[in-house]
């Protein structure tokens, strides 16, 4: 059975760009490894994750994520079994979304999948958008 989780949180980091990086590294290997596939926004201090994969293994990536010090507030706000991946094919796989470019790119996808009527996909772009506009 596959699954999605959606979480946001506050990043406890003032840390130096290297131990961000670092982050970005770990959780894309360990997502490969895992067959996870998703996007991790980074966006003035905040965090917006979406997973997706198998049940057990987006249990436990997300059970190890909510442990972690490096960010604090984790929202949930969506955890849902799925028949669909949305995030397959994009970026193969897992993607870390840091510029606006970045993220202009994601908003098409999202936008193309909201045209080909998915219903998560309609979800995700209005958090997406309403997290760029309205944190920080
Ligand atoms: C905001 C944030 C997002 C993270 N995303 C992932 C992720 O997608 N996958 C992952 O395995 N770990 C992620 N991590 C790291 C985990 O919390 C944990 O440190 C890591 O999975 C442990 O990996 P290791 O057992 O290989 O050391 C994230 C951490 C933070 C703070």
């Amino acid at each position: 059975m596959l699954k999605t989780i959606c979480y946001m949180s506050d990043s406890n980091q003032q840390e130096a760009p290297k131990n961000v990086k670092d982050l970005y590294a770990q959780a894309k290997k360990n997502n490969l490894k895992n067959n996870i596939s998703g996007i991790l926004i980074y966006h003035k201090g905040n965090y917006l994750q979406v997973l997706e994969g198998h049940e057990e293994d987006v249990d436990k990536t997300y059970e190890r994520i909510i442990k972690d010090k490096r960010h604090k507030n984790i929202i949930k706000v969506i955890n849902i079994n799925t028949e669909t991946r949305i995030f397959a094919d994009y970026n193969f796989g897992f993607t870390v979304v840091r510029s606006s470019n970045e993220f202009i790119e994601l908003h098409d996808y999202l936008n193309w999948l909201k045209n080909a009527n998915h219903k998560i996909a309609n979800k995700l772009i209005i958090m997406a958008e309403n997290f760029i506009r309205t944190v920080g």
